[in-house]
């Protein structure tokens, strides 16, 4: 008891001072710490970013802070959370995920002007980033503005995105290294539904048949205390993966059964994991059916035998239960595959088991099979509406000609220091020449992935559109999971597998200035596969 206080007080003092914090600090107990975190006593406006101050559809205040919330049966755990309060705008703006840990629902409409302020109340810096959205990059909640313990900020910006799930999560990055993959594993993610008139007017299945999932994966303790990273020749191992948890959490819960009735769903789902990837299937074989991705719908639904989802990526799935007969059961599972250097390292679990550790190698390595959901059928309804053939109608092809200029992204690995791009590892706001882009231009990017685990490369600041993917090198493995990808429709994250070639194609409108790119794998991000590219005006 003495020492489990005292190895905990050792801790918050870690958590409690940034010079504490190693980008690669040995085992963490999180451990949240109510002295040490700002009382909000002695807050001041620190900054205000995006427009003008009026005429705001939707005026919140987001809220990070440490709290302590129920997720295994037994003792609450001590996570960091996003608390949001709605100071007004329409009622369902703000809608809680649970009892968890994970930041409520916000619910904005395309075109809507809105005003957050967001305070940190964690004992080190933070931002809030909006991921998907096309918004200045003052509002990108980029590390370059972090906000420092009991500061706050206030942002506001145009809802201008299509329909579609994105979601937010903190993004600093210190001299000591990036705190992403910590601050969105110690709880700190939300969904963010963008609604907008081309997709209302579909009439989608909606409240009870509307579920938002977010996918992600933690390991505990003794006491139910979160665990990030494990000492010794393991977590060197981790680093170079990426954090796999022990266990599988829906919106920061167990997999859960949920009642449902004869008729149409949609379930929209986040994955929200720091380096886990899902390969979705129905337990009863059935394919699935995606109609949208992370930039909104497609323009006609895709079935699939399974569908591959990669860190940051969200997918759009419908769910036909009309044939289905009370007291029938279906699960959505992640299927089981060949995860080649993403699976359990060897290496690490042994060294790892040999001092002590027995998570030094992941319990539940990439590439098992698990279940993430149950539905149970539970009443017959009637008149559920057929699945519509024609979708978004408002997606245009990119404008691509002979002229269009081609930047190519080298993925890399340097032994024993991690990831990189072309070479280079993130250096805070400098900017290659290669990485200068102009305002207006339509580019095609192509990224190249020389290395043995998959990328899940995320640019800010637009949504783009997959040209081509082709694997250039079959040595290298990933093959399991290249038919689960979705390429149609538009994205903000792209996942590009061992030895595959990825073009995509990208318009940099609006907005000039300084936006990032990098592997949203949360480990490689914060050691270094990061960058900012620049829209020069
Ligand atoms: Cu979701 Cu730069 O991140
Ligand atoms: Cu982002
Ligand atoms: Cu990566």
């Amino acid at each position: 008891m003495t020492s489990i206080d005292h190895t905990r007080r050792m801790l918050v003092r870690h958590l409690g001072g940034l010079a504490g914090i190693a980008a690669w600090s040995p085992t963490f107990l999180l451990a949240a710490c109510k002295e040490n975190a700002a009382t909000g006593t002695n807050r001041d406006v620190a900054t205000r970013h995006g427009l003008p101050d009026e005429g705001f559809d939707a005026d919140l205040r987001l809220r990070a802070h440490p709290d302590t919330v129920p997720i295994l049966s037994g003792t609450p755990s001590e996570v960091w959370r996003y608390s949001v309060e709605r100071l007004s705008g329409p009622e369902n703006t703000v809608t809680p995920m649970s009892e968890s840990y994970p930041g409520p629902l916000l619910r904005l409409r395309r075109g809507q002007r809105v005003r957050v302020r967001l305070e940190n109340d964690l004992p080190e810096d933070t931002t809030v980033h909006w991921h998907g959205l096309h918004v200045p990059p003052d509002v990108d909640g980029q590390p370059r503005f972090p906000i420092a313990p009991g500061k706050s900020m206030t942002v506001t910006f145009d809802v201008v995105d299509r329909a579609g799930l994105y979601w937010y999560h903190p993004h600093p990055h210190g001299p000591e290294g990036g705190r992403v993959g910590f601050q969105s594993y110690a709880g700190l993610a939300g969904p963010l539904v963008i609604e907008d008139e081309t997709e209302s007017a579909l009439g989608l299945p909606a409240g009870d048949q509307e579920m938002v999932l977010i996918l992600q994966d933690r390991s505990f303790a003794g006491d139910n205390e979160l665990t990030y990273f494990d000492s010794g020749m393991g977590s060197m191992m981790t680093r170079m993966r990426g954090f796999l948890g022990d266990r599988i959490l829906v919106n920061g819960q167990p997999p859960e059964t949920r009642a449902v009735g004869t008729q149409p769903y949609r379930l929209r789902i986040l994955n929200g994991s720091n380096a886990r990837i899902y390969k979705l299937a129905w337990s009863d074989g059935r394919r699935v059916t995606v109609i949208g991705t992370g930039g909104g719908l497609l323009a006609a639904p895709e079935r699939r035998p399974f569908v591959t989802l990669a860190p940051a990526q969200r997918i759009d799935l419908w769910l036909d239960m009309s044939s289905a007969r009370p007291g029938d059961a279906l699960q959505l599972v992640s299927e089981s595959y060949g995860a080649g250097m993403m699976a359990n390292m060897k290496g690490g679990a042994m060294m790892g088991e040999m001092m002590g550790n027995s998570t030094g190698g992941a319990a539940l390595p990439a590439g098992t099979r698990f279940a993430l959901l149950k539905l149970r059928v539970t009443r017959s309804e009637h008149g559920g509406m057929p699945l519509p053939e024609h979708l978004a109608r408002d997606l245009t092809p990119p404008r691509l000609t002979i002229d269009t200029r081609l930047r190519r992204f080298q993925l890399g690995m340097v032994m024993m220091r991690g990831f990189t791009i072309n070479g280079r590892r993130f250096e805070g706001a400098t900017v290659a020449d290669e990485e200068t882009v102009a305002l207006g231009d339509t580019e095609i990017w192509e990224f190249v992935n020389d290395t043995m685990m998959p990328h899940p490369m995320h640019v800010h600041g637009l949504q783009f559109t997959i040209v081509d993917r082709r694997q250039i090198d079959g040595r290298r493995g990933g093959a399991s999971l290249a038919a689960g990808v979705v390429d149609a429709g538009l994205h903000d994250t792209v996942l590009v597998l061992p030895g595959e070639r990825v073009r995509i194609a990208l318009t940099f409108t609006d907005f000039d200035g300084l936006y990032l790119y990098h592997c949203h794998n949360m480990e490689h991000e914060d050691n270094g596969m990061m960058r900012y590219y620049r829209v020069r005006a």
